[in-house]
């Protein structure tokens, strides 16, 4: 999805080097356009590419300029094509700015403009440029343009706007998308995600909704509604994770060679057996409040991982739960009900859409499970449970995931009395057992899982608590390879789409013998080229000439857990064959932070 990284520096300074730093840390969101622009001599140098950041290094100058101000924007196109024109940061005579949202009164804007101003691409930014240019024309005042910009604006943006009439500030405003300020010795950042702030950084300033204002090089003032406010700010914490991929070929493997420390980290902060609580302080806090009905609203990945949390919601705690599609969700007779959103980044527009108007909020009792810091969500709502699954670079959610399901498990147990705390110590024999399972594994699937590019059809199959994995295997399968695959549990199979050009992908619980017989017997008959059959330890059932996988013995309650690495390595050495990406696939988002 769009980024945004901007700078002002102190001293004048090489801008373009420090916001292309800023920009390859958020490359991970996925993108198809980037460009910078440094104001300079009152002049918007903008450089921009179509592609990725390796189009544009040949781009940029061999002496950097010296200056105050410079913005940068990676592009995910959402409106309007991939184009150079379409590109940011988009400028005017006196304005360059760079923007994430969507503006949705756009044809009310656009009339206004002056006949003469010049549209060369077919943004919405683009016309909110020449906008501020056609207002400041009136006013001759950079901040009351954008003062009057924004009351006008409908839709959700994030700006950062930079003025050729003031060279050692910048202009900013958010709307429903996320944009933090960050202060370090050297100057001021302005970026979407934390993750771009560099170590340097000390203090955050968390803009709200409908705010705007400026930066210059010594301080930051934030209005609303025409009135100066003061926002709440918050030490920088940098995490320490190196953002390289060591010794590993992509962040993908990386992260998944990371799980079990994930699992450690929240066994960590979240439990500690103690006379008075099996849990830490902060989490006993956050399941204080336990409902008798339960929703789980989540998207992508985060929504399969609420498929699995619904069903240790209901055995091991008996709260009813149900999981919704958050584009799908109005807060539906949620009066009496506990409401949990799930979300890695946090920042996920159709979550976030349904704390502002005219939905906002109808639950009394409101907790979100995120594992970015200060994200927009963790404001939002009043109990938040870190998931601490630390930066995931790669696009595709892997210990994010992993986290997710292990952190609703933990939930189950706490709300679920004195039988659900004895299943905790289920989870604490997990980073070892991950640790065994994801040691060599890589390696054995590369070598055993046979380079099929001619198979077209991937077919995941499952039985009860395992389905949530599988729609999750699916979509890694999807997300890295583009290949079409489908996740069935046997009762709803249709027999008929197993054929010689699809592979099978069997996840069963070896205490489900009958349905085991069945499935591997289809597959037999069905001639599907390559199965692979994953079971929680060994089994005398899986025929020869299937690739057997079994995760260390262990209760079918963590099985889940233990099977999701198999499943993720094996949609990432299937990738490999077929010469994907791994890291960012053509044309998806870590998270969709527009409606
Ligand atoms: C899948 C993936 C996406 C996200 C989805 C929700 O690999 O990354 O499907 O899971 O966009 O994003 P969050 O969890 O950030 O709300």
């Amino acid at each position: 999805m769009c980024g945004i990284f901007s700078f002002i520096s102190r001293e004048p300074s090489s801008i373009a080097t420090v916001l292309v730093e800023g920009l390859q840390k958020i490359t991970y969101r996925g993108y198809d356009s980037v460009g910078v622009s440094v104001l300079h001599n009152e002049e918007h140098h903008v450089i921009k590419a179509v592609g990725n950041m390796d189009q544009l290094a040949p781009l940029m100058p061999k002496k950097s300029l010296q200056a105050h101000v410079g913005i940068g924007h990676i592009r995910w196109a959402t409106n309007g094509s991939v184009s150079l024109q379409n590109a940011h940061p988009v400028a005017s005579k006196h304005f360059a700015l760079v923007h994430n949202g969507i503006i949705s009164n756009i044809d009310d804007i656009a009339p206004r403009l002056p006949k003469i101003s010049v549209l060369k691409g077919e943004t919405d930014s683009e016309v909110v440029v020449h906008f501020c240019e056609h207002l400041w024309s009136n006013n001759r005042s950079s901040f009351f343009s954008l003062e009057r910009a924004v009351e006008l604006l409908e839709g959700s943006w994030a700006l950062a706007i930079a003025c050729t009439k003031n060279p050692e500030s910048l202009l900013f405003a958010r709307k429903q998308s996320p944009l933090i300020i960050g202060e370090a010795p050297e100057g001021f950042y302005l970026a979407s995600d934390i993750g771009s702030m560099p170590d340097t950084v000390t203090e955050l300033t968390f803009p709200e909704d409908g705010d705007y204002g400026f930066v210059n090089t010594k301080e930051i003032i934030v209005y609303n509604n025409k009135k100066e406010v003061v926002r709440p700010t918050s030490p920088h914490v940098t995490t320490q994770q190196t953002a390289t991929k060591g010794s590993f070929s992509s962040f993908l493997l990386k992260e998944i060679h990371e799980q079990p420390d994930v699992v450690r980290s929240i066994l960590k902060n979240n439990v500690q057996k103690t006379e008075s609580s099996s849990f830490t302080p902060s989490f006993a806090e956050s399941v204080r409040i336990r409902t008798a009905r339960m929703h789980l609203i989540a998207c992508g990945s985060s929504y399969y991982a609420s498929l699995l949390g619904v069903h240790w919601l209901e055995k091991i705690a008996n709260i009813a739960a149900s999981p919704y599609i958050a584009s799908e969700y109005y807060w539906q007779c949620a009066e009496d009900k506990m409401c949990a959103f799930i979300s890695q980044s946090g920042e996920t527009a159709d979550i976030l859409r349904l704390f502002s108007e005219p939905l906002k909020p109808k639950a009394k009792h409101t907790m979100c499970l995120i594992n970015s810091a200060h994200s927009s969500l963790s404001r939002l709502v009043p109990r938040v449970i870190p998931l601490y699954a630390g930066v995931e670079r790669s696009v595709a959610s892997t210990k994010a995931f992993l986290s997710q399901i292990t952190t609703l498990f933990l939930l189950a147990c706490a709300w679920g009395g004195e039988e659900g705390r004895k299943h905790i110590a289920k989870l604490e024999t997990l980073p070892t057992l991950l640790d065994t399972l994801i040691k060599g594994s890589y390696d054995f699937l590369a070598t055993n899982i046979p380079p099929l590019l001619d198979i077209n059809h991937y077919i995941f199959l499952s039985a009860e608590n395992l389905y949530p994995i599988i729609v999750e295997g699916s979509l890694k399968m999807k997300e890295l390879s583009y290949i079409t695959s489908t996740a069935y549990t046997f009762d709803n199979m249709p027999f008929l789409h197993i054929h010689p050009h699809s592979m099978l992908i069997i996840v069963l619980n070896k205490d489900h013998e009958p349905l085991a017989h069945e499935a591997l017997a289809l597959a037999l008959q069905d001639h599907a080229p390559f199965v692979i059959v994953i079971t929680n330890g060994p089994s005398d059932l899986i025929p020869p000439h299937c690739l057997h996988l079994e995760t260390p013995e262990c209760d079918h309650l963590v099985f889940p857990m233990l099977a999701t690495p198999f499943l993720q390595m094996i949609a990432l050495v299937v990738a490999e064959h077929r010469g994907s990406c791994i890291d960012q696939p053509r044309n998806l988002a870590k998270s969709v932070t527009v409606e």
